[in-house]
């Protein structure tokens, strides 16, 4: 029997911008595997120290490497993080970035009970499109795309555009 290929797909963007949310739809609507690395540590305790400032654990980056890269090597797989630098590059096909306007992100992670520092540091990080920036610098930069995630139309704008793409993907390379 011939197995169909199907692409890997990586979800980046600053924490609260909407990725959970979009993975899971999008992994429920195409039946490919979603990995949300914050979880996939928390259940293999991949952590490696921990950050006073933000009083939370460091994730262990060359284990979730470890961890993952025979379920990649398989293909079909959404990737959910807030990072993006230290996977292998072969790892994915295409890179979304979802991005929120400031005033968004702020009452999003506000109502999740951030206050102080980290409410501040994140809301910046998305202004200064830190995230983006390392998805440019780390994958080729025609394979990283803006995705808005502002109102609940770009929820389903997007998870249409990620189906086109995918559809058009799995043509093309089998
Ligand atoms: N397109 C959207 N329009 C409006 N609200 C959204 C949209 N996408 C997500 N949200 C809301 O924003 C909040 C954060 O979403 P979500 O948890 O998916 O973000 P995340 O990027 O996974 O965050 P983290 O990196 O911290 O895990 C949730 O309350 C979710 O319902
Ligand atoms: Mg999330």
């Amino acid at each position: 029997m011939k197995i169909t290929k199907r692409p890997n797909i990586l979800l980046t963007g600053t924490p609260g911008v909407g990725k959970t949310t979009l993975g899971k739809e999008l992994a429920q609507r195409t039946g490919m595997a979603y990995i949300n690395i914050g979880d996939l540590a928390q259940e293999g305790q991949l952590f490696d120290g921990f950050d006073e400032d933000y009083q939370c654990p460091v994730l262990d980056e060359d284990r979730v490497v470890d961890e993952l890269e025979d379920k990649m090597a398989d293909g079909g797989v959404i990737v959910d993080y807030h990072g993006c630098d230290f996977f292998p590059e072969r790892w994915f096909h295409i890179v979304f970035v979802l991005r929120t306007d400031n005033t968004n992100l702020y009452s999003r992670l506000e109502s999740r009970g951030y206050t102080g520092k980290k409410l501040q540091d994140n809301v910046q990080c998305e202004i200064f499109q830190t995230i983006y920036e390392e998805a440019m610098e780390a994958y080729k930069e025609d394979m990283v795309h803006q995705l808005p995630s502002n109102q609940p139309e770009d929820l389903e704008s997007n998870m249409e555009r990620i189906v086109e793409w995918l559809h058009q993907w799995v043509l093309d390379n089998n």
